[in-house]
């Protein structure tokens, strides 16, 4: 098994002087657990993707301690990327710009732009400083699987993964991964959807945003694919009104995630979900990774509400979580 260590003085020396070596370390984050390495060290990239499983044309997002760590990273940091930043670092926001040229391919899977973000978890912090440089640092799951919300959440993706140091921080705040937003083009856009809504983006800005990725293959990001996400069990998106006679037609044990309290009759499970949208992404990934644990046949998400923005990233979530 990994190495799971509070975040002592000890042990934020030992993780800083790992990823200086080039290795790796799993530390939290305010939205997910990351999996950290040097950007500017190729070959701890490299064992970023590989022990993720990471497909290597998938770029990864550089955590930096503040604005103007970003600054060395980007080719031009314009009017936009400052009062974004401004507005909502440390946060759960990444900005997409062209790379300085310095930054070495590997770090952005050889595209010409870089992910940047400052995470606001206290840990995220220490380690950026105790390290003194960017980390690059995709959500610490394996590829394809659910993000990582605590630290027990990585140990058991990264079982086999003997040397590995997770930083345990408790459990994301937030619980989804951060909003991404591309600015290296004329018009800034919505890559994934946050809790940073594309509305708040957007006043800040004093433009429109395009967003909704999903519907718009030609400008995906190549870490959108659809079938993102996905629990173990297959899952499929109900309605509250049709939920009842899924559950009586199933000749299989289902696990409804309903919203709000609900009544399912044995064999069925129930696992109850939040009502709002920020406490049910602070709870959808380690609901969806105990529905699994229990290793039913089918899970039954009720569906959230459609064409209400604040719910814009769980839909998102939910979407892929399905999809298939
Ligand atoms: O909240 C988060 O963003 C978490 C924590 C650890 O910070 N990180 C995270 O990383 O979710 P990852 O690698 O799982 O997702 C990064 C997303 C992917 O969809 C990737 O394709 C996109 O950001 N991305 C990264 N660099 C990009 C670039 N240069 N252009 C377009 N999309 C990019
Ligand atoms: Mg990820």
């Amino acid at each position: 098994m990994p190495r799971v260590e509070l975040p002592t003085r000890e042990a934020l020396a030992e993780a800083a002087e790992r990823l200086r070596r080039g290795g790796i370390v799993a530390f939290p984050t305010e939205t997910v657990y990351g999996l950290g390495a040097d950007t500017f060290n190729e070959e701890a990239i490299q064992r970023v993707y590989a022990t993720k499983g990471r497909p290597f044309n998938n770029p990864l997002i550089a955590h930096v301690r503040d604005a103007a760590q970003a600054q060395r990273l980007v080719a031009t940091w314009d009017r936009r990327c400052e009062i974004l930043a401004q507005r909502f670092w440390p946060g759960p926001l990444t900005l997409v710009v062209a790379k300085a040229s310095g930054v070495p391919a590997a770090a952005t899977a050889g595209y010409p732009t870089i992910a940047v973000r400052c995470p606001a978890h206290q840990v995220a912090r220490e380690l950026l400083a105790a390290f003194g440089g960017p980390l690059s640092a995709p959500s610490a799951n394996r590829s394809g699987r659910i993000s990582p919300t605590q630290a027990q959440h990585v140990a058991s993706d990264f079982a086999a993964c003997e040397d590995l140091l997770i930083l345990d921080g408790g459990p994301c705040e937030v619980g989804i991964e951060s909003t991404v937003v591309d600015l290296s083009g004329e018009k800034p856009r919505i890559l994934r959807p946050g809790s940073v809504s594309r509305e708040a983006i957007e006043i800040a800005l004093g433009e429109r945003v395009a967003g909704d990725i999903m519907h718009d293959t030609q400008h995906a990001s190549p870490g959108t694919a659809a079938s993102h996400y996905a629990p173990q069990t297959p899952a499929e998106l109900v309605s509250r009104d049709d939920l009842p006679a899924r559950l009586a037609e199933s000749t299989k044990t289902c696990i409804v995630l309903a919203r709000g309290s609900f009544v399912a009759s044995p064999p069925h499970h129930v696992l109850i979900m939040p009502t709002e949208p920020d406490d049910y992404a602070h709870a959808l990934y380690a609901t969806l990774r105990a529905a699994d644990a229990l290793g039913v046949s089918r899970m039954l998400i009720e569906r959230v509400p459609e064409g209400d923005e604040r719910w814009a990233a769980v839909r998102d979530r939910l979407r892929r979580a399905t999809h298939g």
